[in-house]
């Protein structure tokens, strides 16, 4: 009888893992969480041969993460300098202080402990998880979401948030269920090096894949027509009217913005979208012939899948002492220690001179 049907996906996975996978690189000869985290973070948006020298920097020079975190914001940004995406070392640096001053200086241990940390991502805690702990947590990075999207046949559209939760589901279900101390880092691995090997975007090696004679795709005989996302997060353009409210001795009133979307929870000036809303909110300040606007110098802030244009207006005269229910006045020292928007802050920082 044919072994074909015995083992699961999983096993299947671990023992090719053992024998062609990668399992020489230098994160993974450690199950500290410090070294690792410190890998997965470099090897989000960077290839494995650019990483190793930087990896081996960054060790060498913050051995651990008490180091890092009493590093300087520019030493870190010096040492990321090069690898690009670098609101990953200024997470990083985050991150770090965050397990010194509330974790006692020990990462935390489980995937959805690690996922409240600056910087760690779903997918990267459970990547962290997985190696470290052998939690029985499933990964889902771009490569991973191939391999599984094609081996699953899954057809469904992960542009939309609620398809992507199935694929997170099925990926559990998919999990190795025993000897999980070894399976669960040689499975993480094993996903991670099939996506980097075999299962490519283009021309995938399907004769070379130990998940061949279960995979959908393979066997309906066209496997690059996975993953589906048919829309492709467009870049949007929008343009924000920002309301600087001169008060009283160089303050600025800042209301915090929506628990979700853009700066979410974070303090912001006021902000409209229409013209309509911005002349009835103006109205509503006090005496039209005591109240002036003048605009300043419109820029350009860019998101990952916006761009915001956004135009300042500087309002003086006697305004009401709360324009709005929500939101209160903030003085230029008390600036530095709330969270602000960066353009906000650079635009207020640049603006204080006109706010006496
Ligand atoms: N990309 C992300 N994590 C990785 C890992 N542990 N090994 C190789 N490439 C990776």
């Amino acid at each position: 009888m044919s072994d074909v049907g015995k083992e699961s996906v999983a096993e299947l996975v671990v023992a090719w893992q053992a024998a062609h996978g990668r399992n020489h690189l230098p994160w993974q000869q450690t199950r500290d969480p410090y070294k690792v985290w410190l890998s997965e973070i470099m090897l989000q948006q960077t290839q494995v041969a650019t990483v190793l020298d930087y990896y081996a920097r960054f060790l060498a020079r913050f051995p651990d993460v008490a180091a890092l975190a009493a590093a300087s914001q520019d030493e870190v940004m010096g040492l990321w300098s090069g690898l690009g995406y670098y609101t990953r070392a200024r997470n990083l640096h985050r991150c770090a202080q965050q397990v010194v001053a509330e974790h006692g200086g020990a990462f935390p241990c489980t995937a959805d402990m690690l996922a409240t940390l600056p910087g760690i991502g779903r997918s990267t805690a459970g990547a962290i998880a997985a190696f470290c702990f052998s939690e029985r947590v499933p990964i889902l990075d771009a490569n991973v979401r191939r391999v599984l999207t094609r081996l699953l046949g899954f057809e469904k559209d992960l542009a939309s948030a609620a398809n992507e939760r199935l694929l997170w589901s099925a990926a559990e279900s998919l999990l190795p269920q025993k000897n999980l101390r070894d399976a669960m880092p040689r499975y993480t691995q094993g996903l991670m090096d099939l996506g980097a090997s075999i299962c490519t975007p283009r021309a995938p090696r399907c004769s070379q894949c130990p998940l061949a004679s279960r995979c959908v795709a393979y066997q309906a005989g066209d496997p690059e027509r996975y993953p589906v996302k048919t829309r492709r997060l467009a870049r949007r353009s929008e343009s924000w009217q920002l309301l600087l409210l001169r008060g009283p001795e160089g303050r600025v009133w800042l209301q915090r913005r929506p628990a979700s979307g853009i700066w979410a929870g974070m303090h912001c000036v006021p902000v409209f979208a229409d013209d309509a809303s911005l002349s009835s909110y103006v109205a509503s300040l006090g005496d039209a012939s005591r109240v002036s606007c003048n605009t300043l110098q419109p820029f350009l802030h860019v998101l990952t899948h916006r761009d915001l244009h956004l135009h300042p207006i500087l309002v003086t005269g006697e305004i009401a002492e709360r324009p709005t229910e929500e939101g209160e006045w903030f003085g230029p020292d008390q600036w530095a220690a709330i969270g602000l928007p960066a353009p906000i802050r650079k635009l207020l920082d640049s603006t204080q001179a006109q706010l006496w």
